[in-house]
């Protein structure tokens, strides 16, 4: 039997990050000592207390399958981390996805149809560029590697880039893999650009919590854009949760038709409970350590 793929799978090039992680993985097997930048592993252990409500959730019997957008305590949780940040959404609002990566993976197949543009501030996260593409995406990108990784330096190439014809620009501060925080000024004119040309903007705050010491804004606090972000967070960076919680959350467009139950017209496996509580946990004591700080454990480098 000839097995035909959908002309989707050949529009993705293999992930490059994947690539130099398994070549890493061959020479440490041979002997060679290397230093591996390429997937965003932190560089801590889970923390105890999202280890053990893990635990506890399976010697509870927390096993089977929970709503699809996540259970209500975590949700809960979710929205007051998000009100730290300045951020106002309920509940209804919030979706919890297997991994911040498939809350992007549904973001870009709920938005972006054939043909439409796709903004991109390069370097960009390899996998933006897969999930446009298989969403039939058409990319722009501008370039920040010659400004220090800032935005604010090119924020006029930028205005050139987006028009009425934008359907997604995406945003990531803080960067992978540039690390750079963009600066309020930079974030206002993005903001003032997607109000502009009804412009849908993802902001990607998975790092949120490893900034060395600069604060980063989130982009949906910014009056304007509460109704036109979908903001992505997750657990595993900030908790060293990269494997044990598949839970990751997002924030819809409050302006959406779409209701966030039903993120891109098909259900999202529910991610395991066991995971949940442990996210659950996570989240609780990442809404505490917003008052507490030290806000984050021991950061690592964003690399991947
Ligand atoms: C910028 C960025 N966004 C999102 C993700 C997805 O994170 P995860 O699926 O592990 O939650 C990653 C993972 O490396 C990332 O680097």
């Amino acid at each position: 039997m000839t097995t035909q793929f959908a002309d989707r799978v050949e529009r993705v090039e293999p992930s490059a990050t994947l690539a130099i992680s398994n070549l890493a993985a061959e020479l440490e097997a041979d002997g060679v000592d290397v230093v591996d930048l390429s997937v965003g592993e932190p560089d801590f252990p889970t923390p105890e207390n999202v280890v053990e409500a893990g635990k506890d959730a399976l010697d509870a019997g927390h096993t089977t399958y929970t709503p699809s957008n996540g259970i209500p305590q975590l949700k809960e949780a979710i929205v007051d981390k998000l009100d730290g940040d300045g951020l106002d959404h309920s509940t209804d609002e919030i979706i919890v996805t297997p991994g911040g990566k498939q809350a992007l993976y549904e973001t870009f197949q709920a938005l972006v149809g054939d043909g439409d543009e796709v903004v991109l501030l390069d370097p960009a996260w390899v996998s933006y560029e897969a999930m446009a593409k298989m969403a039939g995406g058409d990319i722009s990108r501008v370039d920040l590697s010659s400004h220090g990784f800032q935005l604010e330096p090119v924020l006029e190439e930028l205005a050139e880039t987006v028009s009425d014809d934008t359907e997604l620009l995406v945003v990531n501060s803080p960067s992978n893999p540039s690390g750079a925080v963009f600066t309020d000024a930079a974030l206002e004119r993005v903001r003032d650009l997607a109000v502009e040309h009804d412009v849908t903007v993802i902001s990607d705050e998975i790092y949120d919590a490893v900034t060395y010491g600069v604060e980063q804004t989130s982009l949906g606090s910014l009056e304007g854009m509460g109704d036109r972000t979908v903001t992505i967070n997750g657990f595993s960076k900030a908790y060293s949760m990269t494997s044990s919680t598949p839970t990751r959350c997002r924030v819809r467009p409050t302006s959406s038709s779409t209701p966030a139950s039903r993120p891109c017209g098909t259900p999202t496996t529910p991610s395991p409970r066991c995971g949940r509580r442990s996210a659950s946990a996570a989240t609780c004591s990442w809404t505490c350590s917003q008052t507490t700080a030290p806000r984050y454990p021991s950061p690592t480098a964003p690399s991947t």
